[in-house]
């Protein structure tokens, strides 16, 4: 088995190759990277001398690399992380995210007819559904809830989910999609709520709060987003969405407040600030299919989760540090100099 990870110097799709090194080791892994910012490829050191494991520098949207990189290693399948993530700065500059999210999605799977593949599985957000209000606490995201975007980032998440069922119909490429809910974890780029606070809150700066804090997400520890894929990819039908989350839904502030009791910090620190344009409510996912279907389960709880990630972060500093003050983009050229 080959698999194409796009997007695996990021935060999903690492921890997506260390999770799939450790449960399928026979597996030969090819991640495929752009390194944007978000990309860093100190992340995947661990892996970088595997005989399982190459890493290949490339941008999803440059047609002829994709092409040639299927030629060469003709995988079996594509698990497509690839993506601009922040909605922040998809309110900046939108159009980043409408060439990679939509057009990067497009080569891809123009790739898998081209070379033939078992399977394409793209990695979507339950931000395609747009939000739900705070008094209905009643109301989930099923597969089955229309489409309704607020952000250029889901916009163009939900673009390509649209090209994704639209080359399954058309050409029959054998797809599946996933939605998932906010992910939390090692590795997680410090402009997320999570590791932003954690970063902040041990330099004693300002915790921003956008608007009143009150805004709910629901939390999943990434381990269990990526051995939901793996499910998904081992006894998923052809075609189908699967939603991914965990039942666990936090006000932002909550979040803020817990950070801060953990790291014995005051709350003084938190500052509230501007609220985000067009800022969704409140994300909730039924996994209800997931589960009837492939038996999926959440196994971290959000309380050993929060945890396990802030401890991680305390014990990583150098990781998010190199990020903040800027050199983790030169470990690019220190690493592949001698090569
Ligand atoms: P991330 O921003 O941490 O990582 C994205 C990775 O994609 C980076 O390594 C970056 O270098 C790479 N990349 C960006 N543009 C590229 C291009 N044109 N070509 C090749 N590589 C490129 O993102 P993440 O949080 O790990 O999210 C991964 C995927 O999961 C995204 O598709 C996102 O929409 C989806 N998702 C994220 C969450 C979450 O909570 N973080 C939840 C649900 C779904
Ligand atoms: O729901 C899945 C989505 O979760 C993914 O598709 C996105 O890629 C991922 O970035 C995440 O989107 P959010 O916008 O929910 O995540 P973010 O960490 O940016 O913000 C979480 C909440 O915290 C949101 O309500 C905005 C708020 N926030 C965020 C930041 C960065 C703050 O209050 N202050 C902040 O500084």
């Amino acid at each position: 088995m080959k698999m194409i990870v796009t997007g695996g110097a990021g935060f999903i799709g690492s921890n997506f190759i260390f999770y799939m090194r450790r449960t399928h080791p026979d597996y030969d892994l090819v991640c495929v990277d752009k390194l944007t910012y978000a990309g860093n490829l100190e992340t995947l050191a661990p892996v970088m001398d595997d005989p399982h494991f190459r890493f290949a520098k490339i941008d999803i949207c440059d047609r002829k690399a994709v092409y040639d990189l299927f030629e060469a290693e003709k995988p079996d399948v594509v698990v497509n992380f690839a993506a601009e993530s922040h909605v922040d700065r998809s309110i900046e500059t939108p159009e980043i995210f409408l060439q990679t999210n939509i057009l990067g999605t497009q080569v891809l799977m123009d790739a898998c007819r081209k070379y033939g593949i078992e399977r394409f599985h793209q990695v979507s957000t339950d931000e395609v559904y747009g939000d739900l209000p705070l008094d209905r606490p009643d109301l989930f995201f099923t597969e089955k809830t229309p489409l309704h975007t607020s952000s250029p980032y889901s916009a163009s998440k939900a673009s390509a989910d649209l090209l994704v069922g639209a080359y399954h119909r058309t050409y029959g490429l054998p797809v599946t999609i996933s939605r998932c809910s906010n992910n939390y974890g090692p590795y997680q780029f410090p402009e997320k709520l999570i590791p932003l606070m954690i970063a902040n809150c041990t330099a004693d700066k300002p915790l921003p709060v956008y608007g009143q804090g009150l805004n709910v997400r629901d939390w999943l520890y990434v381990e269990d987003h990526c051995a939901a894929i793996d499910l998904i990819l081992q006894g998923g039908k052809v075609g189908e969405v699967y939603n991914i989350g965990g039942h666990n839904e936090m006000r932002n502030i909550d979040i803020v407040k817990l950070i801060i009791g953990t790291l014995g910090k005051s709350e003084d620190l938190i500052t509230f600030v501007t609220d985000r344009k067009g800022h969704d409510m409140r994300y909730a996912i039924d996994p209800t299919y997931i589960h009837n279907e492939l038996g999926w389960l959440p196994e971290t709880k959000f309380a050993d989760g929060i945890q396990k990630t802030i401890a991680w972060y305390l014990d990583n500093r150098p990781w998010w540090e190199n990020i903040v003050n800027g050199s983790y983009r030169d470990y690019y050229e220190r690493m592949y100099a001698n090569r």
